[in-house]
């Protein structure tokens, strides 16, 4: 069957992925452990990228990740996964993390993160991803926001390089 030349967001999402906080997940401060909110953020975002790409992808990148507020114990925690914008081989997916009190219904936003994912073929080189189309206002100002975001993330790299290689 031939590749899908474009994709929805909705085709990939992940609406609201739950976890309960429980004691192990806290760290010396009795709030939740920052380290283990990446690591879920990282792995839901990959199936995003799986699911847009239909390869294996791997991250190459991670950007605003910005802690706003702490979890505590018995929070909720709600996951929301999805596809900014899909270039040559690569993609963004972004990420936001709430923490809910499933008692009081308070629901506060803890965490907004940016993954760039890259599509591996079999020989694990960097391979043609559909594009992405966007239909909501919010998906379409996340589309364009991401493009600013690459800009920036790749002229990093870039000036990064150049001073490499002056320091040589
Ligand atoms: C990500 C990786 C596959 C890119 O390979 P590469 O040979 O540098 O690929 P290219 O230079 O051809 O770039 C391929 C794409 O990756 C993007 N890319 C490469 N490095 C990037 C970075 N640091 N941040 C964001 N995007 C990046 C390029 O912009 C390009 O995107 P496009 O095809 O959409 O235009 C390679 O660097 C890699 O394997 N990194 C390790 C990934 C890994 O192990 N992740 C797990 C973390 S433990």
């Amino acid at each position: 069957m031939p590749d899908k030349i474009s994709k929805t967001v909705s085709e990939s999402s992940i609406e609201g992925h739950v976890y309960k906080v429980f004691p192990n997940d806290l760290n010396a401060h009795g709030t939740a452990f920052g380290g283990m909110i990446m690591s879920k953020c990282d792995r839901l975002s990959l199936v995003v990228a799986e699911r847009h790409s239909s390869h294996v992808c791997v991250t190459a990148s991670v950007d605003s990740m910005h802690f706003r507020a702490p979890a505590k114990e018995n929070d909720t925690l709600i996951f929301k996964v999805a596809i900014n914008r899909a270039w040559g081989s690569s993609m963004e997916i972004g990420v936001r993390v709430e923490a809910e009190n499933s008692y009081t219904g308070d629901n506060k936003h803890i965490l907004s993160a940016y993954f760039t994912f890259v599509a591996l073929d079999e020989n694990n080189k960097p391979t043609v991803i559909p594009s992405l189309a966007v239909e909501s206002k919010n998906q379409k100002r996340r589309f364009e926001q991401a493009a600013m975001r690459r800009q920036a993330r790749l002229e990093t790299i870039d000036k990064l390089k150049a001073h490499d290689k002056n320091e040589r």
